[in-house]
């Protein structure tokens, strides 16, 4: 197979795990045969340096003419500190994901069983828990009207959802249902927001076609509670896009580190694939930042090309290196690896060199 991939690394950490993402890749298409093309592009605060722009022309030019992009971070602190910022980096990501119709964000949370004691939750908790997050992505709070009266007083974000947005996400997570434990969770704040309220009504709706899943509905604040509680009763959960950016970073808990979790973001006719966490500032440029959920996001995209057996070997080479003990400093404090080497064994493994590090 033949994929030109759009890589767009961004901010802080993005060019460090992008680098190993594409490195995975690259021995993937030894390994069986295709060929991967990268085209690199700016976003974020890097492009506002370089353009002014977060999103310049060009870099969106490419992500629409690509088979998928693969994004790195975004994010710098000399925005976040600063409220009165007209362009922000983050502009950058959420044009992209409107431009490119990105509507359903796929979120695995699995913990692998020799991090088990990684996380801050006790083992018992978390042990076969494996859910996946459908978070909207297009929608919501994000993408209402914004307004601060003139003396700076009183602001507002509109929050808004149609039948037909809470529909077309609504069926692929159903779907996902079907081929996992059969089961969704619709997360919501149906007793105060008329939004939610119209998402029950629509998911219900949507349920109908799939008499085989389960659906049951949890309000926000108690799906925070029950995902650190007792995590192993979600399979599916579907919801809006700020309940599902926040849930997201909670649920990453259960892994032992945000830095493994990756996700896919689908439209009807594009795809990217990035990591969940952001653009780490602190770690820049000191080859400590986790690879492994850039690389993860690699095998998203293959899996999003049917590509299941290439997916598979990627998960293995990371289970592998994760096994080994060969992962960054968050998941080992006195790790001597850093983000190129634990690149590299993953390559390595995936090039069937890990006896190199075995023998
Ligand atoms: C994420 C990030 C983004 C979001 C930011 C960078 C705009 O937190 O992808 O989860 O809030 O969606
Ligand atoms: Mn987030």
């Amino acid at each position: 197979m033949n994929l030109k991939i759009a890589a767009l690394a961004g901010d802080g950490i993005g060019p460090e795990v992008i680098l190993q993402a594409k490195k995975a890749l690259y021995a993937i298409g030894l390994v069986f045969d295709h060929e991967f093309v990268f085209e690199d592009a700016f976003v974020g605060a890097i492009a506002i340096d370089k353009t002014g722009n977060p999103l310049p022309e060009q870099t969106l030019n490419l992500c629409l003419n690509t088979d998928a992009v693969l994004f790195g971070a975004i994010g710098d602190p000399k925005y976040d500190n600063n409220p009165d910022a007209k362009v922000r980096p983050e502009q950058g990501l959420l044009k992209l994901r409107k431009s490119l119709g990105l509507f359903a964000n796929i979120r695995p949370i699995k913990p692998y069983a020799s991090l088990l004691n990684s996380s801050p939750l006790k083992k018992e908790i978390i042990q076969g828990a494996d859910f996946i997050i459908f978070r909207e992505l297009t929608g919501g709070v994000y993408f209402g009207e914004k307004k601060l009266n003139e003396t700076g007083t009183i602001a507002s974000d509109l929050c808004e959802y149609s039948e037909e947005e809470i529909t077309r996400i609504s069926h692929l997570a159903f779907k996902s249902a079907q081929n996992r434990r059969k089961k969704v969770t619709m997360v919501d704040k149906a007793n105060v927001l008329e939004t939610s309220r119209l998402w029950r009504r629509v998911v219900k709706k949507v349920s109908e076609d799939y008499p085989d899943v389960s659906l049951d509905f949890l309000f926000v604040d108690n799906a925070a509670m029950q995902i650190i509680l007792n995590p192993r009763q979600f399979d599916v959960i579907l919801t809006e896009n700020l309940f599902g950016d926040i849930l997201s970073d909670e649920a990453s808990v259960i892994t032992g580190s945000i830095g493994l979790l990756a996700s896919a973001s689908l439209g009807n006719t594009n795809a990217l694939f990035e990591p969940i966490h952001g653009s780490y500032p602190q770690a820049t440029g000191k080859n400590i930042a986790n690879p492994i959920a850039s690389i993860l996001s690699a095998a998203m995209l293959l899996e999003h090309f049917g590509l299941h057996k290439e997916a598979t070997k990627v998960y293995e080479a990371v289970e592998k290196a994760i096994e080994y003990n060969v992962v960054t400093v968050d998941l080992n404090k006195d790790s001597k690896f850093g983000t190129n080497e634990v690149g590299d064994f993953i390559s390595n493994v995936i090039l069937s060199k890990d006896d190199l590090y075995f023998k």
